[in-house]
């Protein structure tokens, strides 16, 4: 070994002994008489003395050394002297004087300073991600997501879980983004998809009899990117036979209690609170509410129609919705101020922001539309106090939960209201479809192997499905076996009890418009497999780099994954994806129909 202990390692009990430490060069003081060094390794920091005292040599040697210089240094590790401890540092009241300075390598100047790392554009640490992994931010990032990983496969093996792995090179899946393909060089014309997750073959697992199933896997979704997606992404993928849905959420909240113990030494609170998609959507205008603060939205159709402000009595009319949140604290704020709001508003897709100051009486351009009485009930339902705004939006459905559920988010972060913590939720009762008004049909919400639920299934047999074909027929009432669980406002997983009967398979395909064609052709292989008795099945998905960025605290998922693409899907480090020679286009058959730089 070149070195007997981690720098970070070192403590009062080491004090008087003769070590060997190595690592990288962090900072470097010259204070004349005597040069410090703070020398890093995954450890931690300890701060290594080049005295003239000691080593006449060493010190003239020291002179030379620069930043990310890789060195080992030995000698003897003593009290720092009274006053000049550094409390932030677990090795701050030693130091390691040193008698023997090797230069193991040396580094070119730096891109950015390792100290300001944090300050270089995200493109430049991307570019040398082998610095910028350096950090021990990063470090400490990446230190989380093993053990993260570690726990889980503890768990899950505990629960009597097999890990299997399934093929890249495969089909395309059906969980609705683009597909990321691979030219096949031995079937010319022919491709195959990376997988968006492992759906299929998991579910076929469970028609073969293995029963309890998981794997921590890559997938790949050709979509467009923000913060918290990536193109390549991993999954904590599991699927189980002869359960219910009860079953899966009890695993998960058991998992998650059991991680956050062992990896953050948090206590987490089981069961996790239940909402409804449509009561989630109600009060919070979306399915994956931060319930780390309250700010709820709330229904004001009954007062405003009791009114004569024309712009909401022309929504209701039209079958649209008027929904208020409370900006609390914000009647303060000037004109200008709520000019800005109304253009984030906007910004968000609404027509317009109505707003009510709470403040001596009801300050607004619209409270002349409402009797008194009225303004009071709207006060009261939103719980507004003096000092408070009231914030309304009037539109289509969708448009109101948007912008509503948008505005509440900015205003938690803006007024300060975000508790610490985690806020798990499950969100249950998803619809089965959702109306694709680009196609003008229905399409499975979650994906085409998702159950109805139990009461549902035989009325799905008793309607006329050709004439419901429509939005809002009572097909949109059927309601799925699916669920996701949503972390302080992040959607981290979803999941469902798959439809095993055949009969159900086939009228779920009838409903969606696909032909018995088209799914032999996508999905011939599972429902091939289905006709050889597939046991009662179901399974979830977490998104484990989503889950590892809240765990530490990140706001990217960039931030916990080693090397990660940039939005516009593009590796800076390895330069991927680049070019190919001519040559291996023609043994795939593929000719460019763009000019390539
Ligand atoms: P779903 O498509 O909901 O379900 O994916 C599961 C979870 O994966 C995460 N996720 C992503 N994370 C980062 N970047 C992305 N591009 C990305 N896309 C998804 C999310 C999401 O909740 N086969 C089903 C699961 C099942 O039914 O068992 C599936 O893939 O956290
Ligand atoms: P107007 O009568 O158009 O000047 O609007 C009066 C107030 O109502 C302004 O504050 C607008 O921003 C607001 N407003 C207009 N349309 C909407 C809407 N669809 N929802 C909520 N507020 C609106």
């Amino acid at each position: 070994m070149i070195r007997d202990k981690g720098c970070g390692e070192i403590r009062e009990s080491d004090i008087d002994s003769n070590l060997t430490i190595a690592g990288w060069v962090f900072r470097r003081r010259d204070h004349g008489g005597l040069i410090f060094v703070d020398l890093r390794d995954r450890s931690g920091i300890l701060q290594v003395v080049f005295s003239p005292d000691v080593s006449k040599e060493t010190h003239e040697l020291a002179h030379d050394l620069r930043s990310e210089y890789v060195i080992s240094v030995s000698g003897e590790v003593r009290r720092r002297p009274e006053g000049t401890e550094n409390l932030n540092l677990p090795t701050g009241r030693v130091e390691l004087y040193v008698n023997k300075l090797e230069v193991l390598n040396e580094s070119s100047p730096l891109p950015f300073s390792m100290e300001d790392a944090g300050d270089a554009s995200e493109a430049l640490r991307l570019k040398h991600r082998y610095l910028d992994l350096r950090r021990p931010e990063i470090q400490k990032n990446l230190i989380v997501r093993h053990r993260t990983t570690k726990a889980i496969r503890d768990y899950l093996d505990e629960k009597g879980f097999l890990e299997i792995e399934t093929p890249m090179l495969t089909k395309s899946t059906p969980e609705g983004a683009r597909d990321y393909l691979v030219p096949s060089r031995m079937n010319p014309g022919h491709f195959y998809a990376l997988p968006q997750s492992p759906q299929l073959f998991k579910q076929i697992l469970m028609v073969s009899g293995l029963e309890k199933y998981f794997q921590i896997v890559k997938c790949f979704r050709d979509e467009d990117l923000r913060a918290d997606r990536q193109p390549e992404f991993t999954q904590v993928d599991l699927e189980m036979s002869f359960i219910d849905r009860e079953n899966v959420l009890e695993l998960i909240e058991g998992m998650m209690k059991d991680l956050f113990k062992r990896v953050l030494n948090v206590e987490l609170e089981t069961p996790f609170q239940r909402l409804s998609f449509h009561g989630s959507a109600e009060r919070y205008g979306n399915d994956k509410p931060d319930l780390r603060f309250g700010l709820e939205l709330k229904d004001m159709a009954d007062l405003v129609e009791k009114g004569s402000f024309k712009v909401f009595l022309d929504t209701i009319r039209s079958g649209g919705r008027v929904k208020a949140i409370n900006g609390k604290g914000m009647a303060g704020i000037s004109r200008k101020e709520i000019d800005m709001l109304i253009e984030e508003a906007k910004s968000f897709g609404a027509k317009g922001l109505a707003w009510i100051k709470v403040k001596d009486g009801f300050e607004s351009p619209i409270a002349k539309f409402f009797p008194g009485e009225i303004l009071k009930q709207m006060a009261s339902r939103l719980e507004v106090e003096e000092g408070d705004l009231m914030l309304f939006v009037a539109d289509r459905e969708k448009v109101v939960h948007d912008v509503l559920s948008r505005m509440r988010l900015e205003l938690g972060k803006r007024l300060n209201l975000i508790q610490h913590g985690y806020k798990f939720a499950w969100i249950l009762d998803y619809p089965l479809l959702e109306w694709d008004e680009v196609e003008g049909r229905f399409q499975a919400m979650h994906h085409p192997f998702t159950s109805p639920i139990d009461e549902d299934i035989e009325k799905l047999f008793s309607l006329n499905i050709s004439e419901l074909r429509t939005p809002n027929s009572e097909l949109s009432s059927i309601k799925a076996k699916a669920y996701d669980i949503v972390l302080n406002g992040c959607e981290i997983g979803g999941g469902s009890i798959r439809i095993h009967r055949r009969d159900v398979q086939k009228k779920m395909f009838e409903i969606l418009g696909i032909s018995d064609e088209e799914a032999k052709l996508k999905f011939g292989f599972l429902l091939d497999a289905l006709e050889y008795g597939a046991p009662p099945h179901g399974g979830i998905a977490l998104g484990l780099d989503r889950l590892v960025m809240i765990m530490v605290g990140a706001t990217s998922i960039r931030d916990v994954i080693a090397f990660p693409k940039t939005q516009k899907a593009v590796c800076m480090m390895s330069g991927a994806p680049s070019t190919v020679e001519p040559k291996q286009l023609r043994e795939l058959h593929i000719k460019m129909d763009v000019p390539v730089e």
